[in-house]
């Protein structure tokens, strides 16, 4: 066949952990490739800011630049694998690979989280692609799913544990009862926080990867900057107590739902029932759970992190990729996400049920004005009671209310925090609807 080569060559950008990954697995496995796909996949540059890094992943030194653009220009390279993270320089390799006519695998979700619409544009009109399965959720195929096996369906709700550290903080905060701070030195030593961890805590992590997979889900633009993002920092084991006893688990969830006025995105700490499947995912490890109109309930679980898990997410693009390339042929186009430019709600127009923690001055008259104030903001109580086993000396309180809307909420929140006999509404957690998530699944 005209065109047909049995090997493909890749030039990789950023040796770290993914790329390192990356490169150990190629080389180890190439002989399985070549046997099970036809495909000899040929790592023919390797570019990092340190050669002893290159030369750690096994990658021939003659092999190695320090400069990205003669990756880009190696007329051996066919497909050019970005994994060096950040805005720049990685916008201006993927510019320059698409001009050059190359295709891009990468894990950027900060990238991607952005500026998705405008590089997939780019890589559209060069005839070429842009393949991201690793940048969100690491090692788990749900950028894959939404692309290709789900698409019969409508998804109507895109649910995830999309970030490891806080997944790992919060699941020894509830085992162990251990300090957030402490737990984090934990999180960052074994090599799962960001380069800034802040990055993680305060859910811009979770943010830009549900911004992608809400893009890819519903055929529409959510960039990062459109997702409502709060973190973990207030979570204390005051809450995780709070939440146990009322039967929740806390977790920190990307949230994408697709309703008919529009499309919801958030990323914040949930309570959601001990007995739902996203409960059960502890410590470092990832899962999406995706509802389609006709699938119903799907759970993806997997590592989203670590140099192998994310590197098997990258090959596998690469790989499909290198197919259609070994056959002569061009790979086909993905779905493009873009088709429609529907509105992303703010959070302030949203309705949900709420836990509050209320330290208090003094614990009685705390309660009385509490009920009083989300009475005059019309916002329902479930239940109110003081928290026995927390340490303020003046009280806690724990208050569940009933679905109230965002902006009514804060505005009582506002004013209970003047108010005299309570100290601090220490936090407020969202209390999620699950039902909620599966409301339009088809009857069987
Ligand atoms: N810092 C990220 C996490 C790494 O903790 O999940 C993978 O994106």
């Amino acid at each position: 066949m005209s065109g047909a080569k049995r090997t493909i060559g890749i030039g990789i950008i950023g040796l770290g952990t993914v790329g390192g990954g990356v490169v150990r697995l190629v080389l180890s496995h190439r002989d399985e490739y070549r046997a099970a796909y036809g495909i000899d996949l040929d790592v023919v540059r390797g570019c990092s800011r340190s050669s002893a890094q290159a030369e750690a992943t096994g990658l021939a030194p003659e092999r190695f630049t320090a400069d990205w653009r003669e990756i880009v220009s190696d007329p051996a390279v066919d497909i050019v694998v970005e994994l060096i993270g950040g805005e720049h320089p990685a916008t201006e390799i993927f510019e320059a690979a698409f001009a050059a006519g190359k295709h891009v695998v990468t894990a950027n979700k900060a990238l991607l989280g952005r500026h998705m619409e405008r590089l997939a544009g780019i890589a559209e009109a060069a005839g070429v692609q842009l393949k991201c399965e690793a940048a969100a959720g690491g090692g788990i195929p749900v950028v894959n799913a939404l692309e290709h096996a789900l698409t019969g369906n409508r998804i109507l709700t895109i649910a995830g544990i999309l970030n490891g550290t806080t997944n790992y903080i919060l699941s020894r905060m509830e085992r162990e009862g251990a300090g957030f701070e402490e737990v984090l030195a934990d999180a960052q030593r074994l090599g799962y926080a960001e380069a800034d961890p802040t990055a993680d805590v305060d859910g811009f992590d979770a943010a830009s990867k549900t911004a992608l997979l809400a893009s890819i889900g519903f055929h529409t633009r959510v960039t990062t900057d459109d997702v409502f993002q709060e973190g973990i920092r207030r979570i204390s084991t005051d809450d995780i107590a709070a939440a146990r006893e009322l039967g929740y688990t806390i977790k920190l969830l990307g949230i994408a739902r697709d309703t008919e006025a529009g499309i919801e995105a958030r990323v914040h700490p949930a309570m959601i029932p001990a007995t739902h499947q996203l409960a059960a995912v502890s410590d470092a490890m990832n899962a999406v759970y995706v509802v389609g109109d006709a699938v119903g309930e799907t759970m993806f679980y997997g590592a989203g992190a670590g140099s192998f898990p994310t590197a098997s997410a990258v090959v596998g693009d690469i790989l499909s990729l290198a197919e259609p390339l070994a056959r002569g042929e061009q790979p086909l186009p993905e779905p493009t996400p873009y088709r429609a430019v529907r509105p992303v709600f703010p959070i302030d127009v949203l309705e949900n049920s709420f836990f509050l923690r209320i330290t208090a001055n003094e614990e009685a008259g705390a309660l009385v004005r509490a009920v009083e104030i989300l009475a005059r903001h019309d916002i329902g109580i479930t239940s109110a009671r003081s928290l026995p086993g927390a340490e303020d000396e003046g009280g806690t309180i724990a208050i569940v209310t009933k679905r109230a809307p965002e902006r009514a909420l804060a505005a009582a929140v506002e004013e209970l925090s003047g108010d005299e006999a309570v100290r601090e509404v220490a936090n407020v957690i969202r209390i999620e609807d699950v039902d909620a998530w599966t409301q339009e699944v088809e009857e069987n």
